[in-house]
């Protein structure tokens, strides 16, 4: 499950708006401008939110509904920030068999998100991902940089609570 729900309040800096004006006003006239501009965009941000699709929208005049499909369909947009602490479970095959997807719901019901967001605090953000290459530890997850394997649902309290 992946969300389409902004989670996050949006907090972004005078010096970000102007500096997505100045690009989109550098590329709004080729042919096909919207990706890159949104790719620019999510640079600028780390993330696009509602807001800053509207600020597309105001300066390039495409409607914000395309934007919005556009950021919704393709992957590589985010309507999250990423928290301070990015939680990735593996669905994997290896991970999936061994129950992979039950740990992604627990970690679902205990952060109170769905994969794609992030806790309004920023704190955690979670996602589903591919085989990592640790399969022999399968089901694995990620936060940040640390890697738990043999996971159990029974689990996944006490590890989140080690990032308090
Ligand atoms: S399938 Fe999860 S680590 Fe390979």
């Amino acid at each position: 499950m992946s969300s389409t729900k902004q989670t996050v309040p949006f907090n972004g800096t005078k010096a970000q708006e102007e500096q997505l004006i100045k690009v989109i006003a550098e590329l709004k006239s080729e042919p096909g401008a919207l990706m890159p501009i949104m790719q620019k965009a999510q640079e600028i941000y780390g993330y696009l939110p509602i807001e800053v699709q509207t600020i597309i929208s105001d300066e390039t005049g495409i409607p914000l509904e395309k934007i919005y499909g556009v950021a919704t369909f393709y992957s590589q947009f985010a309507l999250n920030p990423k928290g301070r602490y990015q939680i990735s479970v593996c669905l994997g095959t290896a991970c999936y068999v061994k129950g992979s997807g039950d740990v992604y719901s627990k970690l679902m019901e205990l952060l109170g998100i769905v994969g794609g967001e992030c806790t309004p605090d920023g704190k955690f953000s979670l996602d589903a991902c591919r085989c990592v290459g640790a399969c022999g530890l399968a089901p694995v997850m990620m936060i940040n940089d640390d890697v738990y394997g043999r996971l159990t649902v029974d689990d996944i309290a006490g590890i989140l609570a080690k990032y308090q």
